[in-house]
């Protein structure tokens, strides 16, 4: 198996100056990469901001003989995701991958989640993520290369409790990824999501949240996982997607205790009412055990045309 070189190669990963994002930007500086070691360096919640969390992932790269500068331009906003860009093919001619990875959080029941929080949340994940995306863009698409890396999450693509803003803007992230793989491809621009798994200060902050029974059971299943909670678990995923050795696009990928695998969208044969009269509310509920049946398997469309074409062809074999 050939190693994956980063070497010529330059790299932004946002929100890198902690987590699981410092864990990219380490990796893919000992493989040769000049890494852009972005990150607002403010709390969980997104609030605040400090030059050091950047500036320490940079040393860190630095002292073990690589290349990394650090930005500290807030993702959230437009005018920082285009400083961002702009002064790094100023600095380095060139982007050959972003890891979009910055985050926030900040957890309550649906009915107690303010416009604040709700806003704070969406544009630090689903507008920060546009916001990059769009800026590296056309760039990627004038040098016909590039890796686009995405950060979704169980909660966006599954849904979880106290999460409603996140979940939101996961799944929008996920949604945005899909557009831009169908509209990259011409252009070898490649797009991937990655949902991660790791202990860290949102984990921490997401056990409090949940309050003393889900911590226990989640303190119980760390004890069954062991180490594999760590950030560095997720890393190679995130690497080998933002790296030239990758291929994929359109797809979505987990990163679980140590298990990676692909997670997408499919469709059950289901159930077929008449073309020539539309179905009843009663023809439902008779046929709902055929709509959820998965026992026939299930096929995943990757535009929506193909699901048309999925059930045009099913009739054809009825007929
Ligand atoms: P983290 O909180 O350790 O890292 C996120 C980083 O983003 C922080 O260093 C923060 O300062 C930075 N950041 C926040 N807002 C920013 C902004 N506006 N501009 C620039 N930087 C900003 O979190 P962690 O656990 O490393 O998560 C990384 C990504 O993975 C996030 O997008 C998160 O939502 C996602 N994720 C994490 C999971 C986990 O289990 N830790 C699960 C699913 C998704």
């Amino acid at each position: 198996m050939s190693s994956i070189s980063f070497e010529g190669r330059v790299v932004v990963v946002t929100g890198a100056g902690g987590g699981i994002g410092r864990t990219y930007a380490l990796d893919i500086a000992k493989r040769g990469g000049t890494v852009v070691v972005n990150d607002l360096g403010g709390d969980i919640a997104g609030r605040k901001s400090s030059p050091a969390m950047a500036d320490g992932v940079v040393a860190e790269i630095r002292t073990a003989g690589g290349r990394a500068v650090p930005s500290y331009d807030s993702v959230a906003s437009v005018q920082g995701a285009q400083r961002l860009i702009a002064t790094t093919l100023k600095e380095f001619g060139h982007i050959d991958a972003l890891i979009n990875n910055a985050g926030i959080m900040r957890n309550a029941l649906f009915e107690d989640v303010s416009d604040d929080d709700f806003d704070a949340v969406m544009d630090a994940h689903l507008r920060g993520t546009l916001n990059v995306t769009r800026a590296v863009w056309p760039h990627m698409k004038a040098r016909k290369y590039g890796r686009i890396v995405f950060t979704t999450s169980g909660t966006g693509m599954y849904g979880n409790k106290l999460q409603a803003g996140y979940a939101a803007a996961k799944a929008g992230i996920t949604g945005l990824m899909n557009v831009l793989a169908l509209e990259g491809e011409d252009h070898g621009i490649l797009c991937n999501a990655l949902m991660p798994n790791a202990l860290g200060r949102m984990a921490d902050q997401m056990m409090r949240d949940m309050g003393q029974q889900a911590t226990q059971e989640a303190t119980a299943t760390m004890g069954v996982v062991g180490n594999s909670m760590a950030p560095e678990f997720n890393t190679a995923l995130g690497v080998y997607l933002s790296s030239e050795a990758c291929a994929s696009t359109h797809y979505v990928y987990s990163s679980c205790v140590g298990r990676i695998a692909r997670v997408f969208v499919g469709v059950t044969p289901g159930w077929q009412g008449s073309r020539e009269r539309p179905a009843t509310a009663e023809d439902i509920a008779a046929h709902f055990g055929e709509i959820t049946d998965l026992s026939h398997g299930f096929q995943i469309p990757t535009y929506p045309r193909d699901e048309i074409e999925l059930v045009m062809k099913h009739k054809r074999t009825l007929a």
